[in-house]
């Protein structure tokens, strides 16, 4: 399966060639004269950018869908599991853990020569229902949550130890406004558990790379800013965070950032000694979408990818799914949607093109 550009224009703007080949899983290390322009998978231009490229991965898709399954191992360099690590489905019942569809995505991105960003350790979603209603009854005390969460950690991490290099550790603990986010976590354990977690992560697996986690962090606002002071007071409290990951989940009707504020904003995490990434970038619209709305989206999805890379310690771009077939943005925003760089059909839309571009300019 390859995905290449074509001369037509038209929609939303271009229409492609879809064809058969043999899988491009080590493409990056193989650089032909047929590979030196832009219209090369995204894995080997952001190669040559120095970066990774990576999409979010549904489980089901990946086992029922040929093409989307295919087009994971050509265009990407790193997977994250949409789902498939949180708490809901890693222990759906107190102490039974179900690791198959976590360690099939682990399996065949070492087949296909990927990286794993793990994601995510705590998060106040998806959380089982055995452990949100037995904090809620009293069942479950705080002190036994501050257990539940540490044996998580340790079980989770070992589980895939070495075979992990960013963990979300904390992911959205900071809300809108800037204050620690109001959760089952700040309600029952105090501000604390957020270093508790990360030296929990620390020790469990030594190599990963500790990461926060967010979305409406793009720019300097007054999350971002609470942040930089959570990971000032972090790293002076000597806890072991490592990496700023801004989630990138924009809408063509917000506007943007422009790409100079996304890289002045990772910077100065970075020059607090952290590493950062962009994790879950799309880009929704208000349906339908037409041509000065795809437009925009490319004008977005770039803004991003040119922050990442004009920063200089942006390991890796995720894009949250990579094809509008199966984004979670419809059933989350009612009326919104086509926020990826593929259309349902896999053809590439304009932000396809703009992406490969940026990587292409980064690379020469
Ligand atoms: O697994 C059940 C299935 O058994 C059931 O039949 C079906 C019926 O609705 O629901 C399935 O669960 C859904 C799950 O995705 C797996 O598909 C949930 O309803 C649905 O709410 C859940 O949505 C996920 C969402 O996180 C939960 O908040 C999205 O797929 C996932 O893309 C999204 O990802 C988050 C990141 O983790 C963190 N940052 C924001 C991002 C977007 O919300």
């Amino acid at each position: 399966m390859k995905v290449t550009r074509t001369a037509v224009a038209g929609i939303v703007a271009a229409a492609v060639l879809i064809t058969i080949g043999t899988s491009t899983a080590s493409a990056e290390d193989e650089p032909t004269s047929e590979n030196t322009s832009t219209d090369q998978p995204l894995r080997v231009l952001a190669a040559k950018a120095g970066i990774a490229f990576g999409t979010a991965v549904n489980m089901d898709a990946y086992n029922n869908d040929t093409t989307y399954r295919e087009l994971i191992g050509q265009e990407f360099s790193s997977v994250t599991a949409e789902n498939v690590m949180k708490w809901q489905l890693l222990e759906p019942q107190r102490g039974v853990y179900n690791w198959g569809p976590a360690d099939q995505l682990v399996r065949v991105a070492n087949e296909n020569g990927q990286k794993v960003r793990g994601h995510t350790l705590i998060w106040h979603n998806q959380l089982p229902t055995w452990l949100t209603n037995g904090v809620a009854s009293g069942e479950i005390t705080p002190d036994e949550l501050r257990q539940l969460l540490k044996n998580h950690i340790f079980t989770v991490m070992r589980h895939f130890k070495g075979k992990i290099h960013q963990w979300d550790v904390a992911n959205e603990v900071i809300d809108d406004s800037g204050n620690l986010r109001n959760t089952i976590w700040l309600q029952n354990l105090g501000p604390s558990y957020i270093a508790d977690a990360f030296r929990w992560a620390r020790k469990a697996d030594p190599d990963a790379a500790l990461y926060l986690n967010d979305y409406n962090v793009e720019g300097p606002n007054a999350k971002a800013d609470a942040y930089y002071a959570l990971v000032k007071q972090l790293l002076a409290d000597d806890v072991p965070v490592h990496g700023f990951g801004i989630q990138g989940h924009l809408g063509v009707q917000f506007g943007f950032w422009p790409a100079s504020a996304v890289a002045d904003n990772m910077k100065r995490f970075e020059a607090l000694g952290l590493e950062t990434a962009v994790t879950e970038a799309d880009v929704r619209m208000i349906m339908p979408p037409d041509e000065d709305k795809l437009a925009a989206q490319a004008r977005g999805y770039s803004t991003l990818v040119q922050g990442c890379l004009m920063a200089k310690r942006c390991r890796s771009f995720t894009v949250w799914g990579f094809t509008d077939k199966y984004s979670w943005v419809p059933g989350t925003f009612t009326g919104q949607g086509a926020a990826n760089l593929l259309a349902e059909d896999f053809q590439p839309k304009p932000a396809y093109y703009a992406v490969q571009d940026d990587l292409a300019r980064a690379g020469r």
